[in-house]
């Protein structure tokens, strides 16, 4: 199944409000720069390849309104967004370099589009029969414009006939494995069970579990991988229980820029998204919160990198640069 979660639409950008999902589907408008900056600064739109193609639509909307003397300057303010994903830098940076920022912009869409049923393909082929596969985050539809990479690696498994289920981690603090993972694998028709993020352990231990996919924000040229915070527990669980542990990205999150993953931002975020995330007080008021949005699993733990142009494995400085020349 495939959900139009970022569209250009009439000269301003369609998306859904991903912040009320899974109570309410709701699409709104950005048209323009400050309106599509708050929807990814809020998670409206999100998940690395989805805020890539908003930063590039929102570049257009920037542009065309724009006060910025260049457009460095007009990409530095929408970059501020989010530091850790690093598709936002990527697509701001691709459509500087052409004078027809919509068309290229366009073509982020398509190639995202293209992007997710090829790593579906690819990375079908690592499932087995009734296979079951633990989840972190969302790396589906809502965060690509298409299939998403983790999820379009089970979509065309389930598409394929084969037969698989599903374990979604929570995803604290702002619960997409809860809200938006379950919602997108149970529409698809894919069996799935909600656990809460410290329950992995012990669904591991009890031989649930076959392999982790997880999607990613930003993979260092030695194949560390920054995603969602909690990935890393989830790749240290898998280690020690002897659980291929995969990642799934488009070859655009990789950041050749980075020997390790020591050299990724990793985005902090407000304490009221711990304390009080859907409105309801969960701590004692003014208590010190830490909330890193990020962590970076070391590429020792990881299995594979299932990409849109195959899959690679150790050693990722190798494999990753000759996938990218292929
Ligand atoms: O903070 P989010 O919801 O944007 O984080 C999303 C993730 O960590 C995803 O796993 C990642 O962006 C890959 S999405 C294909």
């Amino acid at each position: 199944m495939a959900v139009s979660t970022i569209e250009w639409a009439d000269g301003r950008i369609r998306m859904i409000d991903q912040t009320l999902l899974p109570n309410e589907f709701k699409y709104i408008y950005c048209d323009d720069l400050p309106s599509t900056w708050e929807a990814i600064k809020s998670l409206r739109v999100r998940g690395a390849p989805a805020i890539g193609i908003a930063g590039a639509l929102g570049a257009v909307l920037g542009i065309w309104n724009s006060a910025a003397k260049t457009y460095e300057a007009f990409a530095a303010e929408l970059k501020s967004a989010r530091p850790t994903a690093v598709n936002l830098f990527w697509a701001l940076d691709r459509i500087s370099r052409t004078e027809v920022l919509l068309a290229e912009a366009l073509e982020i869409i398509a190639e995202d589009k293209a992007m997710c049923r090829a790593i579906g393909q690819h990375g079908m082929a690592l499932l087995n029969e009734n296979d079951t596969i633990l989840t972190h985050c969302n790396a589906g539809g809502l965060a690509t414009s298409d299939y998403g990479t983790a999820l379009a690696v089970m979509f065309s498994a389930h598409k394929a006939g084969k037969q698989i289920q599903v374990y979604a981690d929570e995803t604290r603090p702002l619960l997409q494995g809860a809200r938006l993972t379950t919602w997108e694998l149970m529409q698809a028709g894919i069996d799935v069970t909600l656990i809460c993020d410290n329950m992995a352990a012990q669904v591991m231990k009890e031989g649930k579990i076959q392999c982790v996919i997880v999607g990613a924000d930003r993979i260092a040229a030695n194949g560390d991988t920054a995603n969602k915070i909690g990935t890393y527990n989830v790749a240290i669980l898998a280690e020690a229980h002897g659980i291929p542990f995969y990642v799934a990205a488009p070859t655009s999150t990789l950041d050749f820029a980075l020997e390790t993953g020591a050299e990724i931002p990793i985005e902090q975020r407000a304490a009221e998204e711990v304390t009080k995330g859907f409105g309801k007080l969960t701590a004692p008021e003014g208590v010190k919160v830490y909330s890193p949005a990020f962590d970076v699993t070391p590429a020792a733990l990881v299995t594979a990198i299932i990409t849109e142009k195959g899959i690679a494995r150790a050693p990722y400085t190798e494999n990753l640069n000759a996938l990218r020349d292929s």
